[in-house]
C-alpha cells in the first residue's frame, strides 16, 4: 500500500498491503478438486453464488518449489489485509486481485514473513508449501494494528475544513484523503517491519519490505524465483528507497506535503539493517503522534518524505520507477 498513493492519477499505485470489499465476498475454501486433489479457491459473490475459480489455479499455484536454491541470509516482509477496496467507487480492486498479486511475492525463494488476515491465511500457507522452513505467517486483522486506535481521529481530520482546504488529494478524490483504513494499513508497514526485526524469526541482520501487491501482477520477478540482492547489503546502516523524483524539490513544502500528490519515495519497497529500521519506525510513531495532534494525515509515502527531511543520513536513495526493484537490486 502507498503512492502507492492511491493518488497516482497516472500510473497506478503500487501498494502492498491490500484491500478489499464488502459487496462481493470472497471465500477461500478447501474444496477438493476431484482431478487434482488439491484445494481450490472459490470466489463467491455476496449472495454466496459461485462466481469463478478465478485466477487462482491450484495445479499451477501450489507446491511449485523444488529443492532449496535461494539466499537465506536476509528476510523479506510483506502483508495483505482487506480494507474493503473491492467496494470502493473509485480506485477499486478486489481481494482476489490482490491475492493473485501476492502470489508472485510468495513465490520468491527467500525467508518470508507474511502478515495476513484470516481470510488470506490458507492461500498463503498453500502457496508457500515446500518452503515452510523459510516462512513465518502472522495472522492478524486490521483492528489489531496499533494505528487502528487512531481511526476515529483520522476520520475527524479528513472531515475537517482545515484538512480539506486547498487539498489536491481531496479534489481528485484519492483514497488516502478519505479512507482512514487506507492510511492506517500503509503506515503500518513500519509496524510490520519493526516487529519482524525484533522477533527476527530467521535470525538475519538485513530486512526488506515488499508490498503484497508489488508490481500489480506485472512480470518483473526473478525468473527462477531466486533473489540474490545487489546494492543493498553494503548500505545496511541506511534504509534504501527508490526515488522517483528528487525528494529535495519538496524541502520547502513540508507544511503542505500532505495535501499534494507527490510520490517521490516509493512505498512499495524499502530495505535496511535491523538497527536503522528500528530507528525509522520510532521516528514514524512520533510523526504520527504529531499529525494526530495537529490535524494532519497522509499515507506512508508522505510520511517517508517528511522523515527524510528530519534525518537524511538514514536514507539511501536510488533513482528508479515503481516496478524497478529487481532491475536495480538483483544480481542477474
Ligand atoms: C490449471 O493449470 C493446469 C496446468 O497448467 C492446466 O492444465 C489447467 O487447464 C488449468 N486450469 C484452469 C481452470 O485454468
Ligand atoms: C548473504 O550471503 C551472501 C553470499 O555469501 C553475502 O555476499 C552477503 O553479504 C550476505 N548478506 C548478509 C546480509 O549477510
Ligand atoms: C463532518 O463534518 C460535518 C460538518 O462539520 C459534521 O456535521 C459531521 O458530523 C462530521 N462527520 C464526522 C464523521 O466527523
Ligand atoms: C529552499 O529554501 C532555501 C532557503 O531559502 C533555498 O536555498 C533552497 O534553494 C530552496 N529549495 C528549493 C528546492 O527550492
Ligand atoms: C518495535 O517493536 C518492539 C517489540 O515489539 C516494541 O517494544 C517497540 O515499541 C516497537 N517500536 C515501535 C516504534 O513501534
Amino acid at each position: 500500500m502507498g503512492a502507492t498513493r492511491c493518488s497516482k492519477v497516472t500510473g497506478f499505485n503500487t501498494f502492498v498491503i491490500a484491500l478489499l470489499l464488502s459487496l462481493t465476498f470472497i471465500v477461500i475454501s478447501w474444496l477438493q478438486d476431484p482431478r487434482t486433489l488439491v484445494p481450490l479457491v472459490r470466489v463467491l459473490d455476496n449472495k454466496n453464488r459461485f462466481l469463478t475459480t478465478g485466477s487462482l489455479n491450484t495445479t499451477e499455484d501450489f507446491g511449485v518449489f523444488g529443492p532449496e536454491k535461494g539466499l537465506y541470509n536476509f528476510t523479506v516482509v510483506t502483508g495483505l489485509m482487506d480494507i474493503g477496496r473491492g467496494s470502493w467507487s473509485h480506485q477499486s480492486r478486489t481481494y482476489d486481485q490482490y491475492l493473485s498479486y501476492l502470489r508472485q511475492v510468495l513465490r520468491l525463494d527467500v525467508n518470508l514473513v507474511v502478515y495476513v488476515d484470516r481470510k488470506g491465511q490458507d492461500f498463503v500457507e498453500k502457496t508457500r508449501h515446500g518452503r515452510e522452513r523459510h516462512t513465518k505467517i502472522i495472522v492478524m486483522e486490521l483492528v489489531d494494528l496499533p494505528y487502528y486506535r487512531y481511526k476515529d481521529r483520522i476520520a475527524e481530520i479528513m472531515n475537517s475544513t482545515e484538512y480539506k482546504t486547498d487539498n489536491v488529494l481531496v479534489q481528485y478524490h484519492l483514497c488516502e484523503s478519505y479512507i482512514p483504513e487506507y492510511d492506517i494499513i500503509t503506515l503500518s508497514k513500519m509496524y510490520f517491519i519493526n516487529r519482524t526485526v525484533w522477533e527476527n524469526p530467521f535470525q538475519t541482520s538485513y530486512f526488506v519490505w515488499l508490498d503484497g501487491g508489488y508490481s500489480h501482477g506485472k512480470d518483473i520477478y526473478p525468473k527462477n524465483s531466486v533473489w540474490i540482492p545487489k546494492g543493498l547489503f553494503e548500505y545496511s546502516d541506511k534504509v534504501t528507497f527508490i526515488e522517483r523524483e528528487p525528494v529535495k524539490d519538496y524541502e520547502n513544502k513540508t507544511d503542505r506535503l500532505h495535501k499534494m500528490t507527490t510520490g517521490s519515495l516509493m512505498g512499495g519497497f524499502f530495505a535496511g539493517g535491523g538497527q536503522v529500521l528500528k530507528e525509522l519506525s520510532q521516528m514514524q510513531v512520533e510523526l504520527m503522534n504529531e499529525w494526530m495532534k495537529k490535524g494532519i494525515i497522509d499515507d506512508d509515502q508522505g510520511a517517508f518524505m517528511l522523515l527524510y527531511f528530519r534525518k537524511p543520513s538514514l536514507f539511501h536513495l536510488v533513482k528508479g520507477e515503481w516496478n524497478d526493484v529487481f532491475k536495480l537490486f538483483n544480481v542477474d
